[in-house]
């Protein structure tokens, strides 16, 4: 924590109170009110946070206005086009980009972790064939407790590493047999030989009928999707997460509740509602119908994937996920794809509506992520559940941070009370 060099002068109830403020390396100043209610018997009232820090944090840096996001100092677009997945994961989790030998031990690591107990298979059959795969891996990340509790002493140092290695190694097996499990295949064991993002993919695609060859290309973009999804500062998962953590609750049963709040169509959810939006739109000339209920107060439609709480000029990773689509689609020869033109118009008309305009709503990480990995053959029902894949690393990251922050402490907001003051009980025969 930075020493405060300014102050802000609050006059509450005739009283004034001068409060501390820190400056950050980058975005605005904080004003600390951590005893304003000991000195002046008010709290601060943020619904949804919208101008509440709730942690300091060196992990990811994001500028709404600029469209900027930085994951320690590094720009996303730079990552995304030279570094990759597990590097990222290295980058977030130790700090600074590792050297050979770093990288070299850390992928090791993690493709030797990558294998789950013989008896979590009993634990997914325990589940119904088509129960949503997001269900699945939020009961058995939680579950991952019970298999894996020698790793569950936050207080120890070698365990949150352990559990850190295990949560980002595991959770493409697990991901991945969630779609074998809903899909009626066998599962599919990891491979030591293959990277990280073609092992994913092979464990979901191959059966034992068939060598499967991981296509290069495919590779590269599930490597760079899981790059784009991996943090974005204090989003509401990893809030979420946070929040859990701060009780003292194991990593496996925080991350799991991170899963769950990803779940959600406003948040991690928008990215398998917003496909089906396109799908539902399914032809340019109903875009304009569409645009219509998403301006229509009295109608719920909302443009899925349009929209954030931070970005106010445009999300960066959907700049490089529309790219990254007109080329993985074009090299899989569907270069075409109605979804594609739809998606593709439906953003230059929204763009020029003064609605959206107005609003600053533009296409976020959501907008485009489910049309590449519909092309490469996912269900819609896959797409969250890879986007929690990918957020893994930042949900551990933040954990890390916040547990070895000595100003740790259980988080315990307060409330507006608008309810009855007190009074007594009556029988119910005088009711
Ligand atoms: C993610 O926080 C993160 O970093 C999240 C994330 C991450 O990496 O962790 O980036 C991932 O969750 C991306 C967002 C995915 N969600 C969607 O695409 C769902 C559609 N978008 C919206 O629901 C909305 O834009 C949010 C939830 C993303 C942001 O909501 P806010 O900041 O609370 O904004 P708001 O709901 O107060 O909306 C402001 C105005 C409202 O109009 P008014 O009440 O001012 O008249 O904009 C309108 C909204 O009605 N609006 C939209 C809209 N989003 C906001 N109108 C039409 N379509 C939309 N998509």
């Amino acid at each position: 924590m930075t020493d405060a060099k300014k102050t802000a002068t609050l006059t509450v109830n005739n009283e004034t109170h001068e409060l501390p403020m820190f400056s950050p390396t980058a975005g605005p100043d904080v004003i600390d009110i951590r005893k304003l209610y000991a000195h002046a018997g008010v709290f601060t009232y943020d619904p949804g946070f919208t101008s509440t820090a709730s942690c300091d944090s060196t992990i990811t840096f994001i500028d709404g206005d600029k469209g900027e996001l930085l994951h320690r100092g590094y720009p996303i677009d730079q990552l995304a086009e030279k570094s990759h997945y597990l590097e990222v994961c290295y980058l977030l989790l130790y700090g600074e980009l590792p050297s050979a030998t770093e990288l070299e031990d850390f992928e090791q690591r993690v493709t030797r972790h990558t294998m789950v107990h013989e008896q979590m298979m009993n634990f997914f059959r325990g589940f119904r064939r088509d129960a949503p795969p997001m269900a699945i891996i939020t009961g058995v990340v939680g579950a991952m407790s019970a298999f894996y509790h020698d790793s569950t002493d936050i207080t120890d140092p070698w365990q949150r590493e352990v559990a850190s290695i295990r949560l980002i190694a595991k959770m493409p097996t697990i991901v991945a047999m969630a779609y074998k499990y809903t899909v009626g295949q066998p599962f599919v064991y990891p491979r030591n030989d293959l990277d990280y993002a073609s092992n994913f993919l092979r464990m979901c695609f191959s059966v034992p009928c068939e060598e499967y060859e991981v296509n290069p290309i495919l590779a590269r973009a599930m490597d760079r999707i899981f790059t784009l999804h991996a943090d974005h500062e204090q989003n509401a998962s990893t809030s979420t997460v946070r929040l859990a953590s701060s009780s003292g609750a194991n990593p496996f049963a925080c991350i799991a509740a991170g899963v769950a709040c990803l779940w959600g169509p406003s948040h991690g959810g928008a990215n398998q509602a917003c496909l089906e939006m396109l799908r539902e739109i399914a032809t340019v000339d109903r875009i304009p119908e569409f645009i219509a209920r998403a301006k229509d107060k009295n109608d719920p439609f909302r443009l899925m994937g349009f929209g954030h709480r931070v970005y106010k000029n445009t999300d960066p990773r959907a700049v490089v996920l529309k790219k990254s689509a007109d080329e993985v689609l074009e090299l899989l020869g569907v270069e075409n794809n109605e979804l594609l033109q739809v998606a593709k118009e439906l953003e230059r008309v929204a763009l020029s509506d003064p609605y959206f305009i107005e609003k600053k709503l533009f296409p976020n990480v959501d907008f485009y992520s489910g049309i590449i990995l519909e092309a490469m053959g996912f269900p819609t029902s896959m797409f969250t559940p890879i986007f929690a894949l990918s957020r893994t690393v930042g949900w551990i990251s933040q954990w890390k941070e916040m547990i070895a922050d000595p100003q740790n402490k259980i988080g315990r907001p307060r409330q507006l009370y608008l309810g009855e003051t007190a009074r007594d009980y009556t029988d119910i025969e005088t009711r």
